[in-house]
């Protein structure tokens, strides 16, 4: 008896829609998707979502500044999201919303069961308040000193250097990202989850979940240093929904967020009546439920979202998965270089085929970054999936078209070598379901030199001059014809648009894995037509050129609104020289200048100390801005601002004027 199919829940983590999909984001959403895949080519039944995260103060501020509403945004945003994913070949049971009614309603009846049970208190907190944008701040939008590890420049929420979390009163020296004025505290009445309560149930939970190490001991340091309670709610203004009972108080994005997977599981329930939404997510649920995330939420997942699930009378996940960071030709994305790649850039050059065979290539169950390194992706796909996997149909299929008029040979040529790849099916399996797809590549495309060698001895093209050798011939391009549908079974998950393109060669109306099991024999082949081309060195550098450009273009995007000549000439452009420039204790970046503008001198601070050593500096013109307010920063009062162009970091150009400029003499 063939055992009942298993149930499965599967979901990416919620793209912010507020940007568009990277290469980066890829990674996550290939992985899940090849995983969805794999689950479903097995015969389970396995329901794959996600949805647009919609909600928070980033989403807010970048909808004002368009002059459109957040919700108009969102849209707009996840459906270009949307289009590029399924570019990618990533295919959702459901893609919904965060801000959506199945959202809010999950949402109240999570939080109502919460408070219900006495997990949820309030407590009046001092917040970060940005006086001149008359707003309370999110914790990203105030940076400041880690007060653990004291790297400097941190989120108001975690730190990038050493992971710890914290919130941003804890920050030193913290500053509004929205106005660079140092913020004031204000009271306010907050509403907070109790996590402390929740550190024995979490434990048992870490022990059932079968986490991957680095995630277990990444717990294990959170339990150690205590849990803190969690505060769930924003002040107004903020884009999400109101909490019950109040007027002007909001959920906090990251509650929301992860409540966001089942709205998007009940929107598609009320939509199928083969999904029955309390079967996946009552407590005691015999489904599964997975999460895909990238290492950079375990927190949420591992910690706030398992506990809220546990205190409001739901099922947890059965497993977190998380996988590291993406870096390109061995560094962090860059713009600047054009390695910040979209997907829709990418898509416009290359087959999305082959960034999902590489990443599968390249990806295991653990939180490692991966590197997309462009020359080795070039080299890898053109002789993996071209050279390989691809050379074996195209070495066989013109002989049975030509010659046999399309049909495949009665008998196997060499049963022993289809076992062979039959029964890899097995192992592949287990490394699809452990998420080892670097080591279910590495053992496919093994088989498919196997393959290469097989057809290179028996030398079909030798055998076809041979009238006699007719029979041999069918036999051997037959064979070779069903190792090749053995392997795309076998990639379906990781290539389905290649799969699909076989098995229509093989006039087939569908696979499943054990589809493997039976070879094609007898029956007759479609014409085949060439299923994927080499990848050329040149396309590859019309990727970065265009992700230059489309820098360029969105920088020219986020350009200020328009100014009249008069406000123009309210700025008093001056030339200054440069008395003295020295480093700033504890600032990384700054440099404080003594300008000297021929009225007398000022101080002013400079964010281009990577760029520039200061002793190069002293007796150097620059052009400044004389009449900008003065602004009391973390390490003194800037006088003023000096013009420089370029992005940041090393390339940062101060403009110089002529020589004969002297300090004091206006720009304009
Ligand atoms: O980090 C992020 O990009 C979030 N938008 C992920 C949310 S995942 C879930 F919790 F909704
Ligand atoms: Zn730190």
């Amino acid at each position: 008896m063939t055992p009942a199919p298993r149930k499965i829940f599967v979901s990416s983590a919620l793209p912010y829609a507020n940007g568009s999909i990277h290469m980066g984001h890829l990674v996550e959403y290939i992985q899940s998707d090849i995983w969805s895949r794999f689950q479903k080519l097995r015969g389970h039944i396995c329901t794959y979502v996600c949805a647009a995260d919609a909600h928070g103060t980033p989403i807010m501020i970048k909808a004002r500044e368009a002059k459109i509403t957040p919700e108009q945004l969102v849209t707009l945003a996840s459906k270009e999201q949307l289009a590029d994913l399924r570019a990618f070949g990533v295919a959702f049971d459901n893609f919904h919303s965060t801000h959506s009614a199945e959202n809010e309603e999950l949402v109240g009846r999570i939080y109502q069961a919460l408070r219900d049970a006495g997990h949820i208190y309030t407590k009046t907190i001092e917040q970060a308040f940005d006086e001149q944008e008359k707003m309370f701040l999110p914790d990203r939008f105030v940076r400041g000193t880690c007060p653990r590890c004291k790297s400097e420049d941190q989120y108001g929420d975690a730190c990038e250097v050493c992971g710890a979390t914290y919130s941003p009163n804890d920050l030193i020296d913290p500053v509004s990202v929205l106005s660079g004025t140092t913020p004031v505290w204000r009271e306010s009445e907050h509403y907070f989850f109790r996590l402390s309560a929740f550190g024995d149930r979490l434990r048992e939970w870490m022990a059932k979940a079968a986490l991957h190490q680095n995630i277990t001991s990444k717990l294990e340091e959170w339990f150690n240093a205590g849990l803190q309670d969690w505060d769930i709610s924003r002040d107004a203004p903020y884009f999400g929904f109101v909490i019950p009972g109040t007027t002007d108080k909001f959920f906090y994005v990251w509650l929301d967020a992860p409540v966001g997977y089942l709205a998007s599981f009940l929107h598609l329930c009320r939509q199928r009546d083969d999904l029955d939404f309390d079967e996946y997510w009552a407590e005691g649920s015999k489904t599964e439920a997975y999460h895909f995330i990238g290492k950079d939420i375990v927190y949420f997942h591992t910690l706030f979202w398992p506990a809220v699930l546990q205190g409001s009378g739901l099922r947890q996940p059965s497993s977190v998965f998380a996988h590291g960071f993406l870096t390109v030709n061995g560094k962090k994305m860059s713009k600047s270089r054009g390695t910040f790649i979209n997907a829709r850039t990418y898509a416009k050059h290359l087959d999305p085929s082959y960034l999902r065979y590489y990443y599968a290539a390249k990806l295991g169950p653990g939180m490692d970054d991966i590197d997309l390194n462009l020359d080795d992706f070039t080299a890898r796909v053109n002789s993996d999936l071209v050279g390989k996997l691809v050379n074996i149909a195209s070495r066989c299929a013109g002989f049975i078209s030509k010659n046999f008029d399309g049909r495949l040979a009665d008998s196997l040529d060499d049963e022993k070598l289809y076992a062979k790849f039959s029964d890899a099916g097995e192992q592949l399996a287990d490394h699809y379901e452990a998420r080892e797809y670097s080591k279910a590549m590495r053992l496919i495309m093994a088989l498919a030199d196997e393959a290469n060698r097989y057809i290179e001895q028996k030398k079909p093209w030798i055998l076809a001059k041979d009238a006699g050798k007719q029979d041999q011939v069918q036999a051997v391009c037959s064979q070779g014809l069903n190792l090749f549908r053995v392997l795309m079974i076998y990639l379906a998950p990781v290539l389905p648009a290649l799969a699909d393109k076989s098995r229509h060669l093989f006039r087939e109306e569908s696979w499943t894995w054990n589809s493997a099991r039976q070879a094609q024999l007898g029956s007759s082949i479609d014409r085949y037509e060439p299923m994927l081309l080499r990848i050329e060195p040149t396309q590859v550098a019309r990727i970065i050129e265009d992700s230059r450009e489309s820098m360029k273009v969105s920088e020219k995007a986020a350009e200020s609104p328009e100014i009249t000549i008069d406000e123009f000439m309210k700025v008093d452009l001056r030339i200054a020289r440069i008395v003295k420039a020295q480093p700033v204790d504890g600032a990384d970046k700054l440099l404080q200048l003594t300008l000297d503008l021929g009225s007398g001198t000022r101080n002013v601070f400079a964010g281009i100390k990577a760029a520039y050593d200061p002793a190069a500096l002293e007796g150097r013109h620059v052009v400044v801005v004389a009449n900008l307010a003065a602004r009391k920063m973390r390490f003194g009062t800037s006088e003023g601002m000096v013009l420089a162009a370029g992005p940041g970091g090393e390339d940062i150009f101060l403009l110089s004027p002529d020589s004969g400029a002297e300090a004091g003499m206006r720009v304009k």
